[in-house]
Parts: structure tokens; sequence; C-alpha cells
């Protein structure tokens, strides 16, 4: 009996501790600014939930600094981080000394591929990976590309045949960018002998690039879609693009260098990775303790590169931050105020993206043969938003009004 009671309060004191004492008045972390916590079980998860995602971020930033603290599930303390130079020291000068908040190497084959590794083993996985996704390699993907995208052309328009002009792209959009990575592995397949990988490595790779390439290519493509629906002018411009580099609809075949000579579909790319690209919250605990700029960071802390919130700052952007605007990357001036430590869908560093190379040109090729093929208009009535958990997808769906461009 006695025994029971002093597990009890024994739990009861932890729990106390933990979610009452440690977050406000012992962690390092208590002094940084930024919301105050609105409940002891979930601190400011809910309005990060309930809000549109990197919304809340973007507005505590703005009226905090760059670097604050929010409160997550028990109250536990968690960085946010909007200031370059701690990009630069977490991303460049000491990468693997932030690692992954999760080890999930035992309990996954994606668990044991290249995202989930660290320290060493990162670097080695890294190094068998990489032939895969050298230049040449992605230009031999090309026509595999236009192959893909030509058969989602042929599926929206036998809907459209039917009748139908209000669809549901999502599922489409996902099926070709999942048709590209069964391509992609297929190219691990066929390296020289030193370069290949054992039989394991090559299972945990392939589900590691489904697992990463799929869902933040196809995301990226329907948010792209939605932009230039909301902007018929930038869809003209795009569309006159293409007419002019492909006059003969039936004949979207381009090269990589074609594909990449298309000044304002890049900018469109570019203007949908800053605004809404799927990788835009890179989470990092560090092992070490650390002193960055004027701050003490106690090891195991956790810690979030707010990539969204950094790619709408007004100081970086300008006072248009916020707007979808692809012609800003034509604008010299801006190229002086970005840097790869300020415009990062891919991240940077050793631990930058190994695909995007791939999901740009597979981006581009989908984005116009879908462009130079069919108009795309907002259907009315139907409101999209995006969705804050698990990742920034349309939500509920991307839904388009569709019509065939006729010649
Ligand atoms: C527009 C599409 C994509 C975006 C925005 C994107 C973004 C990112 C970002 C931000 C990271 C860093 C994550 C972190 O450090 O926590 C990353 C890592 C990674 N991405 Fe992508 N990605 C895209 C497409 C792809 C594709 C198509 C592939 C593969 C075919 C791929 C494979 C990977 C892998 C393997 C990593 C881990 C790299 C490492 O840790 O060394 N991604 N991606
Ligand atoms: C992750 O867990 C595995 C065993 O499941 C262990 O061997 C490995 O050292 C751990 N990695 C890190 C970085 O903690
Ligand atoms: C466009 O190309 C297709 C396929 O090669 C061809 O059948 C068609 O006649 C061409 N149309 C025009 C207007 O040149
Ligand atoms: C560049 O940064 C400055 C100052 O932070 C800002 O006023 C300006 O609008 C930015 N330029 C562009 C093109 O966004």
């Amino acid at each position: 009996m006695t025994l029971m009671s002093f597990f009890v309060l024994g739990i009861i004191g932890w729990i106390t501790y933990k979610i009452f004492i440690w977050p406000f008045y012992i962690s390092p972390l208590r002094k940084f600014p930024g919301p105050p916590s609105e409940s002891l079980l979930y601190g400011n998860l809910k309005t990060l939930m309930r809000e549109e995602y990197g919304v809340p971020q973007l507005r505590w930033i703005k009226k905090y600094g760059n670097v604050i603290k929010y409160h997550g599930l028990f109250n536990k303390p968690t960085l946010l981080i909007a200031d370059t130079k701690l990009v630069q020291e977490i991303t460049l000068n000491k990468p693997y000394d932030f690692i992954k908040p999760y080890n999930a190497s035992g309990i996954s084959l994606v668990g044991r591929g290249l995202v989930y590794a660290e320290g060493h083993v990162h670097k080695r996985q890294r190094k068998t990976s990489s032939p895969a996704f050298t230049y040449s390699n992605v230009k031999e993907m090309v026509p595999s590309f236009v192959r893909i995208g030509s058969t989602l052309k042929g599926l929206i328009e036998e809907k459209i045949n039917s009748g139908e002009t209000n669809i549901n792209l999502t599922p489409y959009i996902s099926k070709a960018t999942l048709d590209v990575i069964g391509l992609v592995v297929n190219i691990n397949n066929k390296l020289p002998v030193e370069e290949k990988m054992t039989d394991d490595e090559l299972k945990y790779q392939s589900m590691t690039f489904l697992f990463t390439g799929h869902e933040t290519t196809s995301i990226s493509t329907c948010w792209a879609l939605y932009f230039l629906a909301q902007h018929p002018h930038e869809q003209d411009l795009l569309r006159e693009e293409l007419v002019k580099a492909f006059p003969n609809k039936s004949k979207f075949n381009p090269t990589y260098e074609e594909i990449n000579s298309l000044e304002y579909l890049n900018c469109i790319v570019k203007e949908t990775l800053r605004l809404n690209s799927p990788g835009s919250n890179i989470k990092r605990i560090n092992l070490k303790d650390e002193v960055l700029g004027n701050y003490f960071i106690p090891k195991n802390s956790e810690i979030i590169l707010s990539i969204s919130t950094i790619h709408k700052l007004p100081e970086i952007w300008g006072p248009t931050a916020d707007d979808f605007d692809p012609k800003r990357w034509l604008d010299p001036t801006l190229m002086n105020n970005i840097s790869n430590l300020n415009y990062l869908p891919f991240n940077n560093g050793p631990r930058n993206c190994i695909g995007s190379k791939v999901a740009l040109t597979e981006f581009k090729i989908l984005l116009g043969m879908l462009i130079r093929n069919f108009v795309f208009k907002p259907i009315e009535g139907f409101h999209i938003r995006k969705r804050a958990f698990p990742a920034p997808k349309p939500d509920p769906y991307l839904g388009l009004a569709v019509s065939i461009v006729e010649s």
C-alpha cells in the first residue's frame, strides 16, 4: 500500500516537474521569447494544427524575433529558427552535430536508408546513392518523364471528353510522380558494378526514394496548378512561352536543355517552392550543448528551421513577400537579397535533397505538359486550404475546372 502511494506520488511529482516546472523555470530555453503556452498538455500545438500551414510560425517570428520558442507536447520548449546565420551553423558548418529527431533505424526499411542515417553511415550512403542523381542520369530520364506526362495528359483528356470539367487532380498527379520514382529506382539498378549497392541497401534506398520523392513532387505540382488557377494572367504568360517553344501541342517532347531554357516556367517553379515548399519544416536535435550567436542551446533541444517563414520575411522578399509573383525572379535586385541561406526549398549542405535535380526536371515537364494542353480555373465556391499536418497539401484536394487548349 505505502509502496503503491509512493509510486503514484513519484509519477505525479515527475509529471508536475516535466509539464509545470522544467519548461518555465529550469530549461535554458525558457529565456527565448515566444508565444505563451496555451495548454498544459499540448502547449501551442493546437494553434499550429488548426491554422493553415506556416501561418502561426510567421506571425510569431514577426512578433517575437527570428529565433523564438514555442511549446510542444507536454509544454516541451521547441526552438523555431528563421535566422540565416543560425541556418548556416546548422546546415553547413555543423550538419552532423544536429541530427534528425527520429531514430528510425530499427523500425522500417526507410529507417535504414539515407533519410534517417546519421554521421559516417550517412556519408557512406550518400556516396553510394549519388551516382543515380548525376546530371547525365537525370538527362537520360527526361524522355520517360515526358512519356509519364503524356499518360497523365491522356487521362485528364479522357475525363474531360466524358463530360466532366470539375476534376479532382490530386490522384492523377500523385500517380504520375509515383511512376517517376519507379523509374528513378530502376536507374540504381543499372549502375556499373563498382557503384552498385548491396541488395539490402538497394531495398532501403528504394523505399527511401518512394517515401521522400513521391509526395513532395506531387504536392509541389498541385500547388503550382493551384496558384496558376488563382492567377490567370500568369497562367497565360506561361502558356505563351510554352506555345512559342512547342507550337504543336501533340509534340511536347522537350530535352533537358529545352525544358530548363524556359524562363517563365523556371520562375513559376521557384515561386511555388518559395511559398509552398513541402519540405519547409526542417527538424533537428543538437547532440552537444551549443552557443549559436548570442544563444545558449542545451543539448537535446528540439530545433525547427522554419524555411516556410524565411521564405516570407519582408526583409528579404520586400513588401510583396506574401504574394505569388513569379516575375520577382526576373528582378536583378532580388538576386542581391537571396542566397542558399534564405531560399532553401531543398535545404542545403551535406543533408540537402539528393533528388532536387530529378524533382525540378520532373516538376517542369509535368507542369509544362499540363499548361500547354489545358486551361485551369478555380471551381466556384470550392475552397482549398493548406493542410497543416502531416504535410502542407491542398486540402481537401486539388479540385479545378479544366478545359482543353484548342491548339
Ligand atoms: C519538389 C520536390 C522535393 C522537395 C521540395 C524536397 C525537399 C527536401 C528537403 C527540404 C530535404 C531535407 C530534409 C531534412 O534535412 O530534414 C530533402 C531530403 C531528401 N530528399 Fe527531397 N525533396 C523533393 C523531391 C525529392 C525526390 C524526387 C527525391 C528522390 C528521388 C528526394 C529524395 C530525398 C532524399 C533521399 C533526402 C535525404 C537526403 C539526405 O539526408 O542525405 N527528394 N528533400
Ligand atoms: C539508432 O538506433 C540504432 C538501433 O536501433 C542504434 O544502433 C543507433 O546507434 C542509433 N543511432 C543514433 C544516432 O542514435
Ligand atoms: C501536330 O503533330 C501531330 C503528331 O505528329 C500531327 O499529326 C499533326 O498534323 C500536327 N499538327 C499540326 C497543326 O501541324
Ligand atoms: C531586398 O531587401 C530590401 C531590404 O531588406 C527590401 O526593401 C527590398 O524590397 C528587397 N528587394 C526585393 C526585390 O525583394
